[in-house]
């Protein structure tokens, strides 16, 4: 129960679940991981990438959901109740800053994302429409996707500010539940269509000839991105895990919902795509312009659009929500704020940090970053170059600050039905530091070198 002044707890094991999984599924699962599986040799690729989650995924993700628990803090006041000093408190304050950063423009694909579900409420997705052309010139207004983004923003921030039970409890017991039936609605859909094979082919065909290190770096890379590891949310939503939960149990339950979502998702956009005769394409291309254009030939095709817009903005509003959980706790935690202020402060400062990636292709478009324009620019700076860095450091501190026989006595109590031992001991203190250090070189020599 909430008392004055005392941290609130999740209301169920489920109220965790549901809201731990709703951080992870979101944009990643829809359009990254479908597209990763198809490029890198379909199920060849997803064994790889179900490896990575079980070896690399869930021990990070128990690790830092006990660092929650354990201290009961956001990430800044959990790396320093543990190791007070200055460094470790740098690196909480990289995960808070971050997720403000990641949200500033997750909100505005999330703002694109209603822009395109009212849409088609109102026009319906036609044949004869040129979807790319629409999409550029939806996205290169200046007022609309400011005014969506801000929206996007205000339901963020109504939602974090009831709370943790009335807030993000609620809601991801309402809304979770919907994208399920929502995204398997849409498989179903998808998986009839006449000429559905071709897109089973592509996502699921076997080509073990693939499998390379690139490939073996796309897929911990896409481990990491969807678990939402390094980030901060596991850290804050573990902070509300009641001491009687076992950690181990439920983190198994959200990274095995994400990798499901992942592949229903896959089984719901290709066999569209292929059946209509379009090429799959990667990232908001193919949400914003390839998948409209599939919706129009599509029997039922506006209000499988519809479907799809909604529950596109669903993932991306139960991902949002933890990232603006993570700073609002921060400001509650270690500067005394109240939760309603904390969350109307952020919901605005985050909504102006966005705003130079929503102008990025409008008055903006010249600003560049290695060819890339604003928003690929956050994206790239949060996600491949400050993830694995916060990633690596959350793995070393649960390694050799704080031990990993305090961290496992943190997982194994009480017990559930999978317990950590040596194993784990192997994991965080060599195996994981090194992989993380290897994606993290194969991230800059693609980026930067030859
Ligand atoms: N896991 C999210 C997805 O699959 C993306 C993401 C990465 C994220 N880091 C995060 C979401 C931190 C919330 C918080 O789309």
């Amino acid at each position: 129960m909430e008392k004055t002044g005392q941290r609130e707890q999740w209301g169920s094991r489920l109220g965790f679940i549901l809201a731990t999984a709703g951080s992870a599924i979101g944009l990643g699962n829809i359009w990254r991981f479908p597209y990763a599986a198809g490029e890198n040799g379909g199920a060849a690729f997803i064994i790889i990438y179900l490896i990575a989650v079980i070896l690399i995924g869930f021990p990070l993700m128990c690790t830092e959901v006990a660092l929650g628990r354990k201290t009961q803090k956001n990430p800044v006041g959990a790396f320093s109740a543990l190791a007070p000093g200055k460094p470790w408190r740098i690196v909480g304050m990289l995960i808070v800053i971050v997720a403000a950063f990641i949200l500033s423009y997750y909100s505005i694909i999330g703002g694109w994302s209603l822009a395109y579900m009212t849409k088609s409420v109102a026009a319906g997705f036609k044949p004869g429409v040129n979807y790319e052309e629409l999409f550029g010139g939806h996205i290169s207004k200046i007022g609309e996707p400011i005014l969506w983004h801000g929206l996007f923003m205000i339901l963020t921030l109504a939602i974090i500010e009831s709370g943790v039970i009335k807030g993000i409890q609620k809601w991801s017991k309402i809304l979770m539940p919907s994208l399920f039936f929502l995204l398997i609605a849409m498989a179903i859909r998808s998986l009839t269509l006449p000429g559905a094979s071709g897109g089973i082919e592509f996502f699921l065909k076997p080509d073990f000839s693939k499998i390379t290190f690139s490939t073996i770096q796309a897929a911990i890379s896409q481990a990491f991105y969807s678990l939402s590891i390094g980030m901060g949310p596991l850290i804050t939503y573990g902070s509300y895990l009641s001491r009687d939960d076992n950690i181990t149990d439920n983190v198994g339950w959200v990274a095995g919902m994400d990798t499901l979502v992942a592949i229903i998702a896959g089984l719901a956009i290709f066999p569209a795509v292929f059946a209509m005769g379009y090429d799959p394409d990667a990232g908001a291309g193919l949400a914003f312009i390839t998948l409209p254009a599939v919706f129009s030939q599509m029997p039922g095709g506006s209000v499988f659009g519809f479907i799809f817009f909604l529950l596109l903005s669903v993932a991306a509003l139960t991902s949002s929500m933890s990232l603006l959980e993570v700073v609002v706790a921060w400001l509650i935690d270690e500067r005394g704020w109240e939760r309603k202020k904390a969350s109307i402060g952020l919901g605005i400062i985050v909504f102006i940090i966005g705003l130079p990636a929503t102008l990025g292709y409008s008055v903006l478009s010249d600003v560049k970053f290695l060819g890339m324009d604003l928003l690929d620019t956050y994206d790239f700076i949060t996600n491949n170059m400050v993830l694995p860095i916060t990633g690596l450091f959350t793995c070393l501190f649960a390694a050799y600050v704080w031990k990993t026989e305090n961290v496992m006595e943190e997982i194994n109590n009480p017990k559930g039905k999978i317990s950590f031992g040596s194993l784990y001991r192997i994991l965080i203190m060599v195996i994981i530091p090194i992989a993380v250090c290897f994606i993290m070189i194969m991230n800059l020599i693609e980026k930067f070198g030859a």
